[in-house]
This record gives structure tokens, C-alpha cells and sequence, in this order.
């Protein structure tokens, strides 16, 4: 069985795949993952013809280090199927990973992981191709253990906060976290989607914030989710992207507090001791586990 790639997730930036202009300047930009989408910012009339424009896309810009994903449309529409073996038949090795919105259940993503199986065989493929799937409906939300679990293809899971609201009966207003509910109203779901994924050795990636504009609140709902243990956020403009991948990215001071505080803990334990004050607290093996933590992200980026 083949190992999960540690890709890096710090920003996934969705870029519509109608729109040839965005994923040329998507490609130009130096961002860990880019989606081109050909659910919710395609129009249906459009749907058809973005497929062939984001296999142009994979196949001649030049992506750099990025990963290259495709967001197809859901299992319930008439979309997904073709779009799967039109976008994996096109792009072949030029596509990492396909993006599952809605998905209710784990035999939804064993659909998308049994059909790339027999692409991946017909086409010779030695790469391969990942699944990101988003939680966005409540059915989603109660089975995401069940999700998590469905498939060892399955590397991350994102929390959808738009259709999610939707789909539990949220307002609108209400997604900003503006509108005065005591404390966060996505607490909850932030914290159950991560224990899933982390249980399942899975990333579990923020999703879009609308209002592009305000740089400040979107570095605030960053902070919250990786608080909590999510790797990453969505963008949905250029302008988010430098924000996410910055405050996903360990800080160089806190990385070599991390470093020397191992270094003391192992110390001690050469002196025969399991507990003993570093800077004035108490550290012992559950410190040095939470620190690792950071030490293996900054590691991954060559920090
Ligand atoms: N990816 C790549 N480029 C993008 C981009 C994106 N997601 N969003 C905007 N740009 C580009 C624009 O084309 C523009 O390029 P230019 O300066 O060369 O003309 C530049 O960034 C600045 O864009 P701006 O004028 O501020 O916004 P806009 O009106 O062109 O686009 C949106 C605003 C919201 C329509 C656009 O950001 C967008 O389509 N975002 C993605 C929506 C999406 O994917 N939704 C589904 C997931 S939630
Ligand atoms: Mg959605």
C-alpha cells in the first residue's frame, strides 16, 4: 500500500476553472495548493467547457512546486462522474489530487477512490491521485468518523462553513461570526472535524471566507482553526493567500524554544527525571509531545 504524501496545506487557493485568466495567475503565484473548481464558481452552462480548460491548464503552465487539485462537481449531480475521467484521462501525472464536495458518506468517497483505482490501472499511472473531501452537509458532519476512515486515497478533510450553514439552518449573517453568538460559532465543528482527521492521521483544512477585503478577520479565523489543530485555510482571492500561509507557518522563535525545550527535557531524563521546571513551569512528556508537534511542521517546510 502506498504511503500518504505529506503535502503541504497551508493555503489552498480555489480558482474557477472557467476562467483561464485566474488559473494562469494561480500558477504564477508561490502558494502550497491551488483547486481549480468546476462546482459552485462555474455556472452549469459553463461546467462542460471548464473541464477542457483546466486540463490545458495542468498540462502547459508551469505549476512549481504547487499541488495541482481539481474540485468536481458532486455525486448527486450529472457532472461528477465525467468529470472525473475527463479532468484524470486529460492531466494524467499533471493532477495530484481530486476535491469531493458534499460528500454524505465513506461509500461516497470509496466511489471516487474505486474509480481513480481503474483510471490510475488503464492509464499506467504510477502516481497516486489523492482525495480532499469537504464537510459541508449535517449528514456529513455526524458520520465524519466514518468519512475519515473510508479509504487510505483520502488525505484531508475541509470544513465548508457555506453549504454547512446552509445545511443546518445557519443565517447568513451569522458565518462571519459577527453577530454577537457568545463564543465561536464554529467551535464545534472545528474541533470535531480535526479530531477525526487527526485520528485517521488526515489534514483537516479551513474552508472560504468571503469577505476578501478584511484581512484582519480572516487572520482571526486562521488563528482559531489552527489553534485547533487544522494545518491550513481556503482562499478565494489572491489576496488571502500571503495571510493564511503565514499564520499556518511556524514561528522561527517558538520552533527554537520547541528545540531547546526537548534538549531539556532530555536532559532530565538523563539525570533520571520525568518532570522538572523549564522558564518557571512544569514540562514533562505530554510538553514535549505538544512541541514535536511544531518541530515536525517547521521540519516539513525546512524551517
Ligand atoms: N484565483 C486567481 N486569481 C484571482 C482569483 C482567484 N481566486 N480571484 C481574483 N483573481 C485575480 C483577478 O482576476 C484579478 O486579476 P487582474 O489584476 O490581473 O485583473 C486580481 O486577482 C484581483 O481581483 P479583484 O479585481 O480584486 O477581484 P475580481 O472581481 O476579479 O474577483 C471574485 C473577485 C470573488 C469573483 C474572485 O476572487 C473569485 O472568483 N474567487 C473564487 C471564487 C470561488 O472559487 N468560489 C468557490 C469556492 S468558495
Ligand atoms: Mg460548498
Amino acid at each position: 500500500m502506498q504511503e500518504r504524501p505529506h503535502r503541504l496545506r497551508r493555503c489552498q487557493l480555489s480558482v474557477p476553472g472557467s476562467s483561464e485568466k485566474m488559473m494562469k495567475k494561480a500558477a504564477e503565484m508561490p502558494i502550497d495548493f491551488v483547486f481549480l473548481d468546476l462546482e459552485d464558481a462555474v455556472a452549469p452552462s459553463e461546467k462542460r467547457a471548464a473541464r477542457g480548460k483546466i486540463v490545458q491548464a495542468l498540462n502547459t503552465l508551469d505549476w512549481g512546486r504547487t499541488t495541482r487539485c481539481v474540485r468536481i462537481n458532486d455525486l448527486g449531480t450529472e457532472y461528477a462522474y465525467e468529470d472525473i475521467i475527463e479532468v484524470v484521462e486529460g492531466a494524467r501525472e499533471n493532477l495530484d489530487v481530486i476535491m469531493l464536495p458534499k460528500a454524505m458518506s465513506a461509500s461516497d468517497v470509496q466511489f471516487v477512490d474505486k474509480l481513480l483505482a481503474m483510471m490510475e490501472k488503464k492509464l499506467g499511472l504510477t502516481k497516486r491521485i489523492g482525495i480532499d473531501v469537504l464537510i459541508e452537509e449535517v449528514e456529513a458532519m455526524m458520520r465524519v468518523d466514518e468519512i475519515a476512515a473510508s479509504t487510505p486515497r483520502l488525505e484531508c478533510l475541509i470544513f465548508g462553513m457555506g453549504d454547512y450553514s446552509a445545511s443546518q439552518g445557519i443565517s447568513l449573517a451569522d458565518i462571519g461570526g459577527t453577530t454577537g453568538y457568545p463564543g465561536d460559532i464554529w467551535s464545534y465543528q472545528r474541533h470535531k472535524l480535526t479530531i477525526a482527521a487527526r485520528a485517521n492521521r488526515l489534514d483537516a483544512v479551513d474552508g472560504p471566507f468571503a469577505d476578501f477585503k478584511d484581512a484582519s478577520a480572516y487572520r482571526e479565523e486562521c488563528r482559531r482553526a489552527m489553534i485547533l489543530g487544522m494545518v491550513g485555510k481556503w482562499a478565494i482571492h489572491p489576496a488571502q493567500v500571503s495571510l493564511a500561509q503565514e499564520v499556518f507557518s511556524p514561528d522561527p522563535a517558538a520552533v527554537a524554544e520547541a528545540r531547546e525545550m526537548i534538549r531539556a527535557y532530555d536532559a532530565a531524563l538523563a539525570d533520571g527525571l520525568g518532570a522538572v521546571q523549564y522558564k518557571g513551569k512544569m514540562i514533562d512528556i505530554a510538553s514535549v509531545r505538544i512541541v514535536r508537534n511544531l518541530v515536525r511542521r517547521a521540519d516539513r517546510l525546512g524551517l
